[in-house]
This record gives C-alpha cells, structure tokens and sequence, in this order.
C-alpha cells in the first residue's frame, strides 16, 4: 500500500481501562502509565522509521469505527482489546476488514490467568499475538511490524 505520508503509519489501539495503567493491579499490568507506554512506541518508532499513532477508548464501538477508519490509511496495527478480547465480536468482525499486519499484545500473559481470560475472539484474525511480556510486548510488536509491513 502507497502511504500518503512519508513514512509508514502503525495505529496503536488501547481497549478500554487501560487509561488506568499504573493505578490499575499494578503487581499484574505494571506501573507504567499509558501516556508514558505511548510515548515510548512514538520514540521507537521514530528510530524505526514508523509514524505512530496512539488510541485508548473505553467504549467498543469507538474501537470499531477507529478499525474502520483505518482502512487505507495505516500500514499496521497493534491492538490490546483489553476485556473486549474475551467477549467481542465486532472488533474481530471489524478486524477482518483491515488487510494489513495485526499484532494482538497483552501485557498479562492471558493463558496463565483465569479462563474467561484464555480465550481470545481475535487471536486467529490477528497475524500474530504477544502475550505476558509487560510493556516491552508493546515495543516487540512494532519492532515484529516494521519487517512486515511492505512498502
Ligand atoms: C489485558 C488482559 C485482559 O484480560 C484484561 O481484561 C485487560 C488487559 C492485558 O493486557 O493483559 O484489560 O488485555
């Protein structure tokens, strides 16, 4: 896909409570807030050559239209569904809209967790999921991006 920008653009999407990182269980998710998450794939995607943007909602369908806006605009996507992972359809039915790479992250490692958590709605609409490596999932799954998306 031809980017109108100069440089590839990665859509980060953050699912709904993740707004609260840093306050939120703290001992499973980390005490990094998200802005501070988010500043840091700005930085690494600057050294990767990749135009980041960031969203966080709280609220499904703002998620899905976000996916939907993406379509001909990005050049891949990371996304933490959050709750939503476990329990929606639209953003996996609003997934198999977007024909670029998808990295699913979770900062938790979900299959260790409890087992309305071990089942992920998106996992096999997504290229590939990173799950348990705390806010350095974030930073492999741009890094994972930058080789996939073709120019
Ligand atoms: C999460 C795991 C989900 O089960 C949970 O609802 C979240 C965060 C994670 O990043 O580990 O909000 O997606």
């Amino acid at each position: 896909m031809k980017n109108i920008k100069d440089k590839p653009t990665v859509l980060v999407i953050h699912g709904p409570n993740l707004n609260m990182l840093g306050k939120r269980e703290p001992e499973v998710y980390g005490k990094e807030t998200l802005e501070e998450i988010n500043a840091r794939l700005k930085e690494n995607g600057k050294k990767l050559g990749l135009d980041v943007e960031t969203f966080q909602s709280n609220h499904e369908g703002e998620i899905v239209e976000k996916i939907q806006n993406s379509v001909n605009k990005t050049n891949g996507l990371i996304i933490n569904p959050a709750a939503y992972t476990h329990t929606s359809i639209a953003i996996r039915d609003a997934l198999l809209l977007v024909d670029i790479p998808i990295i699913e992250v979770h900062l938790s490692n979900i299959y260790k967790r409890e087992p309305f958590r071990q089942k992920s709605l998106v996992c096999d609409v997504a290229t590939a999921q990173i799950s348990g490596f705390g806010v350095k999932g974030y930073l492999f799954a741009l890094e994972a991006l930058k080789d996939m998306i073709k120019d």
